[in-house]
């Protein structure tokens, strides 16, 4: 009764104006509320939002924030990646990566090959960072960093794995320190530079802090990796105090555990002449220092050395990662430009800088601009590759980038979909390119699905082609097993069909190298434990379509509810109305 006389009344009466305006004010304040909310709550993250005209379906979420793919045999998943132009000649060498992030199932280190395929993937607890090959003692090692992540900087471990996939050696810094998750650079002397987080006292009043508080000091070491013997420590605080830093205090600085973050130190390099080159991210600082700790020059910040021949674009670097020495006096870095800041429409870029030491000049010789404006709130590297060509990955967009040397792109892959790149929902702090062989000591995996067998080896790099094998049915006792098929590797796993024999009773899989020598076998499998087709691998929900969905719902309630309301006003109005005026009982009737 009641909702009948909300709509289609009668609309020809006369607006009572007191009973309109008591309505009005309450509208009013509900608009401002709503108004405030989606100003403060929803509007910003429309801004991070990155829709240009012309994006893949990839790229406009069509497959998800960070498509991933399954595997029969193998309980991970793994991005699918776009490489774009298509058939673009990029280096065909192996990428390392660590995704992780909320579209992320299960992050950890791992390799893709030059067409995206997962090579090996590790399920790794805590966060895991800096992931790349380094050489050692004449070996090539898998490097990274693991432990737990806390407001921007670790406490843990730094990992190094052999062919096998086996640690060889756990770093961890000389005295009571910890290992931050930002860098380990393994020197030719086989030796390893560190960066380490203090939290140490501090007299913050210069920044508005407390005179008794915290600050994270960036502490260098370098140490022997087979003795842990201290070689070299170098730590910030010494050459820059709070207030060089650009970051706000936000609160921060009262707690040992909750330190103001000043300098953020994120990358620690040293060249063949023995000069350390760290960059303070906070302080916007690339800083050189000698063999005894003596700083020799500041690039950037507020203790700036240098001229800039570039119009501020040598010196004016903000919010940086990963500065690394080419040369005597040239060096590489990720100039981010941005921190955070939803709003700021600044693009992130390579730079590749010549400095004129003795006359104290900084010029860039080359830019690396990715044709999209890519914003990199944090994180990001850039990696100069054999060729000369450059690697640059965008950090918290989760993209990577190889350049000619002259900054032209040569091919550009993503790993999530970049129109929402800037929600952080795949990320991986650095990207890098190199050559690797893995031969792990487990056994390739198999499953088998209908009429097909899946075969995949986390980790091994020489498998050329798979063979099956079945027993001849002779001597259970001492097995005899005969190859039937051979089948190419096609990717991480490779599919080869089931000969549909029923006398079949056991076979298994050998992995082939190029020579045709054997590398391993899987254990011996029955035909019978086949499993039916999993038909959950169909393509997920694109997050535009959800997107748009959600619009229409929201705008369809929306015009629901503004109709509504008019028609609510109206019939308050009859109400107020219809008891003026008792004769009007048909009105009246309706009105409980
Ligand atoms: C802290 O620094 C301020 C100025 O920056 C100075 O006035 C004050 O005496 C310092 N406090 C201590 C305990 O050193
Ligand atoms: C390696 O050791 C040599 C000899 O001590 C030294 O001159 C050189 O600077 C060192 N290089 C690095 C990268 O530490
Ligand atoms: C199993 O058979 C092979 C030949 O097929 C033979 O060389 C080997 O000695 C046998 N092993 C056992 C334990 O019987």
């Amino acid at each position: 009764m009641r909702l009948n006389s909300w709509f289609g009344r009668n609309r020809n009466d006369q607006p009572c104006k007191r009973v309109g305006l008591r309505r009005l004010i309450p509208i009013l304040i509900l608009g401002i509320g709503a108004l405030s909310l989606f100003y403060h709550y929803a509007l910003p993250h429309l801004f991070r939002l990155r829709f240009h005209l012309g994006l893949s379906r990839y790229d406009l979420g069509f497959y998800g924030f960070a498509p991933s793919q399954r595997y029969h045999s193998f309980n991970e998943q793994s991005p699918i990646v776009q490489i774009s132009p298509a058939g673009a000649k990029c280096d065909q060498r192996y990428t390392f990566l660590a995704p992780r992030g909320d579209s992320v199932e299960h992050p950890g280190p791992m390799i893709i090959d030059a067409k995206g395929e997962l090579v090996w993937m590790k399920n790794n607890w805590g966060t895991t960072q800096d992931f790349k090959v380094q050489h050692y003692k004449g070996q090539d090692y898998l490097s990274y960093w693991q432990g737990d992540e806390e407001d921007g900087h670790g406490r843990g471990s730094w990992y190094m794995l052999d062919s096998k996939y086996t640690p060889q050696y756990i770093i961890t810094p000389a005295g009571e320190l910890e290992g931050d998750l930002h860098d380990i650079q393994i020197t030719v002397n086989d030796t390893a530079i560190l960066s380490i987080y203090e939290p140490i006292p501090a007299n913050l009043t210069s920044v508005g802090g407390p005179e008794e508080g915290w600050l994270y000091e960036g502490v260098v070491q370098e140490i022997d990796i087979e003795s842990g013997e201290l070689l070299f420590e170098w730590r910030s605080s010494h050459t820059y105090p709070p207030e060089d830093s650009y970051q706000e205090l936000a609160g921060k600085g009262h707690e040992r555990t909750l330190g103001f973050d000043y300098f953020h130190m994120n990358s620690v390099d040293k060249d063949d002449q023995g000069r350390y080159l760290v960059s303070g991210r906070h302080t916007h600082t690339i800083t050189c220092i000698d063999s005894n700790g003596e700083v020799l020059w500041t690039l950037g910040g507020k203790q700036n050395d240098f001229t800039d021949l570039s119009e501020g674009v040598a010196t004016g670097f903000k919010w940086q990662h990963d500065a690394r020495w080419h040369g005597e006096n040239q060096i590489t870095l990720f100039d981010n430009m941005v921190n955070g800041a939803a709003f700021n429409t600044e693009a992130s870029r390579g730079l590749w800088l010549e400095l004129d030491l003795p006359a104290r000049e900084a010029k860039v010789s080359q830019r690396y601009d990715h044709p999209l404006g890519i914003m990199t709130v944090s994180q990001g590297n850039l990696q100069v590759l054999d060729t000369g060509n450059v690697l640059v990955g965008w950090g918290h967009s989760s993209a990577f980038t190889e350049f000619s040397h002259d900054g032209e792109v040569v091919c550009d892959t993503h790993f999530g979909a970049s129109a929402y790149f800037n929600f952080g929902r795949i990320v991986s702090y650095r990207v890098m390119k190199g050559s690797w062989v893995g031969t792990p000591d487990t056994l390739p995996d198999i499953a088998m699905v209908g009429d097909s067998v899946f075969v995949s080896w986390n980790g091994a790099t020489e498998v050329d082609s798979w063979v099956l094998e079945v027993w001849d049915g002779e001597n259970i006792e001492n097995m005899t097993f005969n190859a039937v098929d051979k089948v190419e590797r096609s990717g991480f796993e490779t599919r080869i069909p089931f000969p549909s024999d029923d006398g079949i009773s056991y076979y298994r899989v050998a992995a082939i190298n190029a020579k045709g020598e054997v590398l391993g076998r899987t254990e011996i499998y029955s035909p019978q434990q086949a499993v039916a087709e999993d038909t959950s691998f169909g393509p997920p929900l694109g997050v535009t379509a959800i997107m748009l969905f959600s619009l229409v719902c929201l705008l369809y309630g929306l015009y629901y509810a503004v109709s509504r309301r008019k028609a609510h006003i109206g019939a308050l109005y009859q109400l107020v109305r219809s008891k003026e005026d008792d004769s009007d009982s048909e009105r009246g009737g309706s009105s409980v």
